[in-house]
């Protein structure tokens, strides 16, 4: 009898290894290595490739034809933005995201809305009475949906082939086996080896595929960073489950620009989309509150008013606490630093909490100068004036620096009727003041001189 191999496979990264690990050398992850077996049964398995027997040739670049509408267009305009204008022909699309986010609604209704199109879901996790359950939920009148309940990947090509369906869609990667792998469902090898048929499939029929892909906090389940290098688009679908809010974030795009977002809100009937974010972010601010403060951000091309919560209180125990939500903790020692060194506020022995409104997570450094205004607001419980926004980074020396796009967020700022925007006063060379009529530039150049004008 053949001996079964087997290898130790880290289900966070997929790093091979002949023997058990604790620690994986490739992303540092504990306790991730699971044994598989890697015997491929030659005889059983058919795939795709071998069930078209196809087989790629060198061609000259000028006779490779292009069909007439490479992309396309999905209903509604987030995903849209997020996708560079539309899915790709052929392209392999990955949705991935925490268990309850919200992935099989939103491609259950992306595919209900999608009319003039033949379109396969295939669904390892629901059965068809769930998923009819969730579409009558969405109350969007049927349209030319086929919806399909399997997890072998033989049996889904042989209705790919017989269907020839305009758009697949597959909830989820981590149900789907292929028989010429021997281990389980949602392993890492199984879960390699269904992309890479898929991506064959999509590639030679030039049939667009989205996937979606779990993944967990602890990465106890096969994460699909591993797919991360094989698919051509990675939307990372993020938000808090106790938020309204859902993010749908490019973190890969071959066919456009990564950083882009596209925000919506879960209700009762599927996810609608947010079109203007500002709006619902500043929704509920009346009153002045001591400690909060806007910041003029971007989000991709999209300029974001978001709110900046700060509470800095003295500390209980002998080592204060920083905790931040949102934005990240390094920075926010950092800018802590800063106040401390260079405009001597006693911010050692406090307690510091930090939050972005509606759960977002912001990386833009222009939310720096807004973030520093909160943290002195609540420090001196004095409230920063509800009509001023700020975009602008803050210096290791405590000087305020230039932000790329002010244009956008002063634009934006003045749209939501702010009265005044701080900006780097060296970032309004060649800016055209004059062209702002609702809303008044303030060029600052350091943490002292925002203080005088915020604080005054
Ligand atoms: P789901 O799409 O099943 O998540 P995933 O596929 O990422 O695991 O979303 C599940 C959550 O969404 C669930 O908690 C219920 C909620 N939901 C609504 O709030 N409104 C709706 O119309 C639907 C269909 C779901
Ligand atoms: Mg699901």
């Amino acid at each position: 009898m053949a001996k079964v191999k087997t290898a130790y496979y880290c289900q966070s990264c997929g790093h091979e290894s002949v023997k058990w690990l604790g620690k994986c050398p490739n992303c540092n992850s504990w306790n991730t290595f699971v044994e598989e077996r890697n015997t491929k049964l030659s005889t059983a398995h058919q795939g795709w490739a071998a069930q078209n027997g196809q087989q790629s040739q060198p061609i000259l670049i000028q006779d490779i034809s292009v069909s007439e509408e490479p992309r396309i267009k999905l209903p509604g305009i987030e995903l849209n933005r997020v996708l560079g204008g539309g899915l790709v022909a052929g392209a392999l699309t990955l949705i991935s995201g925490e268990p309850g986010i919200g992935k099989s609604t939103l491609l259950l209704q992306l595919a209900l809305k999608l009319k003039n199109k033949k379109l396969l879901y295939i669904s390892g996790e629901e059965s068809e009475q769930q998923i009819k359950l969730r579409a009558a939920r969405i109350s969007e009148p049927f349209s030319n949906l086929y919806i399909y309940t399997e997890t072998s990947l033989d049996q889904i090509f042989l209705k790919l082939t017989q269907l020839q369906p305009q758009l697949v869609i597959i909830d989820s990667i981590q149900t789907i086996f292929s028989d010429k792998i021997e281990s389980s469902p949602g392993s890492i090898s199984q879960i390699r080896e269904c992309t890479a048929e898929l991506l064959k499939y999509a590639k030679t029929t030039q049939v667009p595929v989205i996937i979606v892909g779990h993944i967990t906090k602890d990465g106890s389940i096969a994460g699909p960073k591993v797919l991360e290098h094989m698919v051509d688009t990675v939307l990372q679908f993020e938000g808090d489950s106790n938020h309204l809010h859902r993010i749908v974030r490019s973190l890969k795009n071959r066919f456009g620009s990564t950083n882009e977002i596209g925000i919506f809100e879960m209700q009762t009937s599927g996810l609608k989309e947010v079109t203007n974010p500002s709006e619902i972010l500043l929704a509920q601010r009346d009153e002045q509150l001591s400690g909060t403060t806007i910041a003029a951000t971007m989000e991709g091309l999209r300029p974001l008013l978001i709110e900046t919560q700060a509470l800095v209180s003295s500390a209980v125990y002998g080592t204060p606490q920083r905790t931040s939500t949102g934005f990240d903790t390094r920075r926010l020692n950092l800018l802590l630093a800063v106040l401390e060194k260079r405009n001597g506020f006693k911010l050692g022995t406090k307690d510091v909490f930090i939050n972005i409104a509606g759960g977002l997570k912001v990386e833009d450094p222009a939310i720096d100068l807004a973030m520093v205004c909160s943290i002195l607001s609540s420090n001196e419980d004095i409230p920063v004036n509800p009509r001023y926004c700020f975009a602008a980074e803050v210096g290791l020396s405590g000087e305020i620096r230039p932000v790329p796009k002010l244009e956008l967020r002063i634009q934006e700022a003045e749209k939501m009727q702010f009265e005044k925007i701080f900006v780097s006063k060296y970032n309004i060379k060649g800016l055209d003041k004059t062209k702002y009529k609702g809303i008044k530039v303030e060029p600052v150049a350091r943490i002292e001189e925002v203080i005088e004008k915020v604080f005054a």
